[in-house]
C-alpha cells in the first residue's frame, strides 16, 4: 500500500518524509487555505520534498475552467496530480486531462457509482472520504470495500483507490485489508502509527536491562574488537 500524507504543512511533510515511508501527498483548498502562503510555490516545494505524486486541486466548477487550471498546474512539476471534485463537470474534465496523460485524482467520492464514473473517465486515483461517511454514521470502510471489489471485477479499470479522510490508524489498517492502493493520512495519524504502549514498555525494559551488562558502550566495544582482529 502506498502512503500519502494529507497536508499542505511543509514542516509536517519534511518530518514525515524523513521517516522514509511517504510515497506522495494530497492537498485540497481547505488544507492550502489553512497554511496560507503562495499556492503554486507550496505545491512546487511539496513536489521537491516528496518526489512522488502530489495532488493539487482545481477550483473552477466548469470542465473548461478545470482543464485550463489543470493544464497549468501540471506544469509546476512532473509530480503534480490534478484533483477535481466528483461532479459531472469534474468527470468531463477528467476524461479530457486523462486523454492528455495528465494524472487526475477525483475527490469527494461518497458512493461506489461515483467511483465507477471516475474510473470510466480514466482517473489515476479515486478518493473516497471514509471519515466523513463515518461522521454521519454511514460505513466509510464499506465504500472502500465496494470500490475495490468493483474495480477488481474489471481489470481494464486502471484507477487506484486512494482512501481519504482518514481519522485514525484503524481506517488505514482496514483500508489496507480491503486492498486500497493508497491511503492519504494526516500527520497526526501517521505519527500514531508508531505508537503502542507495549512497545514503549518493552523498550524501557531493554534499556533498563542493558544497564546491567559490564560495558554499555556498543560503539567502543565493536571498535576495539575490530582493531584487535
Ligand atoms: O484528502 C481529503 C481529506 O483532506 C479530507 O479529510 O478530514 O477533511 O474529511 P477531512
Amino acid at each position: 500500500m502506498k502512503l500519502f500524507i494529507d497536508t499542505a504543512n511543509l514542516a509536517e511533510i519534511r518530518e514525515a518524509h524523513s521517516w522514509g515511508v511517504i510515497d506522495g501527498c494530497t492537498t485540497n483548498p481547505s488544507l492550502i487555505a489553512r497554511e496560507g502562503g503562495d499556492f503554486v510555490a507550496t505545491i512546487h516545494e511539496i513536489c521537491e520534498i516528496v518526489q512522488g505524486p502530489v495532488s493539487a486541486e482545481v477550483i473552477a466548477q466548469d470542465a473548461a475552467g478545470m482543464v485550463r487550471e489543470g493544464r497549468l498546474l501540471a506544469q509546476i512539476s512532473p509530480h503534480v496530480v490534478i484533483k477535481v471534485p466528483l461532479l459531472p463537470e469534474g468527470i468531463k474534465a477528467t476524461a479530457i486531462m486523462a486523454a492528455e496523460n495528465i494524472p487526475v485524482n477525483v475527490t469527494l467520492c461518497f458512493q461506489a457509482g461515483q467511483a465507477l464514473m471516475a474510473a470510466k473517465a480514466g482517473a489515476a486515483y479515486i478518493s473516497p472520504f471514509v471519515g466523513r461517511l463515518d461522521d454521519i454514521s454511514a460505513d466509510g470502510m464499506e465504500l472502500i470495500r465496494q470500490i475495490v471489489a468493483i474495480y477488481d471485477n474489471y481489470p481494464a479499470l486502471q484507477t487506484e483507490v486512494l482512501s481519504a479522510s482518514i481519522r485514525h490508524p484503524e481506517h488505514l489498517i482496514q483500508s489496507a485489508l480491503a486492498g486500497a492502493h493508497v491511503a492519504t493520512v494526516p500527520f497526526k495519524v501517521l505519527r500514531q502509527l508508531f505508537d503502542h504502549p507495549l512497545t514503549d514498555k518493552g523498550n524501557a525494559a531493554f534499556l533498563r536491562d542493558w544497564e546491567k551488562v559490564p560495558d554499555t558502550d556498543i560503539i567502543g566495544q565493536v571498535e576495539r574488537w575490530l582493531a584487535a582482529r
